[in-house]
């Protein structure tokens, strides 16, 4: 096949964002209007009854499927746009590390279907990383190209420490390492490992970090087992992990986050809720189908604040967030807006003393 030409490659990526664009902004409040009139008499109280009166409406079919057509659209557009990048490089005299596990089994609910609908998912060769990445902006629909909600995660969420001061930092399913970075950067002194299962990943982390001048220990293990010390670590995080694995794996996850942390330690965990709007949640379950995440339901309705009580921490619970900068929102309620977005919410636990 012939390379596309830049502008080309350029004018594909502009035209499925603004695509998925339309469908987040127009199409949504479009179906969500019709649903409003078509229910106002007796609004459906749970998230079955919403799915069932959404079906019937005429938008409906067209935003089902632009949902999932636009994403596989997306990937098309970035996989031709990164087909001639070079292959990830070592860095020279790296100041951080990488510990890959070529024996690390990967699990089947992790290879047996393309996450995000992304072909081939995230962990088999480099190309998938550099796909990953550019990827990711898109699919925060462009409103992440400078990750503006994992520097809020930091700011807002990583804390308080009462008095504590942070020598280790762990950062569970760490991906390429746009989550770590502002987390090195604000606790500097600390030692910080970003923990993933994808090697091309984690090869595209450390490369990055030492490019942006963070010494960051990246290892290559799964989230219920890092082989970290037991009682190591002042803060354990992750953003954007939970709810890519089913409930078991969730379970064990929160585990072994707790074990990893010193008495007095945090747990803090950026994903998403349910929101009690049954349109809303109906669409966001939907959305893990149509979107190949399929444990994303699961582990939204999981009761994780009884997995962090089993697991030895205490003041477990969920706060909002808002994903546009103001980060953490004191109850487990987000503002109004009328595009379709996830609903970000923040898990806070600490380990008792
Ligand atoms: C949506 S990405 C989030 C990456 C990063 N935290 C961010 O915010 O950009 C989820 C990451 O979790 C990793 N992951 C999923 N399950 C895992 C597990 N059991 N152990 C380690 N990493 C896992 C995936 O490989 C992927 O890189």
């Amino acid at each position: 096949m012939a390379t596309p030409h830049p502008l080309d490659t350029a004018a594909e990526l502009d035209f499925v964002l603004a695509l998925r664009r339309r469908w987040a902004d127009r199409l949504y409040s479009a179906l969500r209007a019709e649903y409003d009139d078509a229910t106002a008499s007796a609004p459906p109280e749970n998230r079955a009854a919403a799915g069932e009166a959404a079906q019937t409406l005429s938008i409906y079919p067209w935003f089902a499927w632009m949902e999932r057509g636009s994403q596989k659209m997306l990937w098309r557009a970035v996989e031709s746009a990164v087909a001639d990048i070079a292959p990830i490089q070592p860095p020279h005299a790296p100041a951080g590390s990488l510990t890959l596990d070529p024996d690390l089994a990967m699990p089947s609910w992790y290879t047996d279907w393309d996450i995000h609908v992304q072909p081939g998912g995230v962990w088999q060769s480099d190309m998938s990383a550099h796909t990953y990445e550019l990827g990711a902006k898109l699919v925060m629909l462009g409103g992440n190209d400078d990750y503006t909600f994992h520097r809020a995660f930091v700011d807002t969420c990583l804390g308080p420490l009462h008095g504590q001061k942070v020598t280790r930092l762990v950062d569970l399913g760490c991906g390429f390492g746009k989550s770590t970075w502002p987390m090195k950067r604000a606790f500097p002194d600390a030692e910080v490992i970003g923990i993933d299962l994808a090697a091309p990943c984690l090869r595209m982390a450390h490369q990055k970090s030492e490019a942006l001048g963070l010494a960051i220990d990246y290892r290559q293990a799964d989230c219920r087992k890092t082989e970290l010390a037991a009682g190591s670590a002042d803060l354990v995080a992750s953003t954007m992990l939970l709810h890519e694995v089913p409930r078991p794996v969730l379970e064990a996850t929160i585990a072994e986050a707790a074990r990893l942390l010193k008495p007095g330690g945090l747990l803090r965990m950026l994903d998403f809720q349910f929101t009690g709007d049954p349109f809303r949640d109906h669409h966001i379950a939907c959305h893990g189908a149509r979107n190949n995440e399929p444990f994303m339901p699961g582990a939204m309705s999981a009761d994780t604040v009884a997995m962090c009580e089993a697991a030895g921490l205490k003041n477990a619970g969920w706060r909002a967030f808002d994903e546009r900068g103001a980060g953490r929102l004191d109850a487990l309620a987000w503002p109004e807006r009328t595009e379709w977005h996830f609903p970000w919410a923040v898990l806070e636990a600490e380990k008792a003393s």
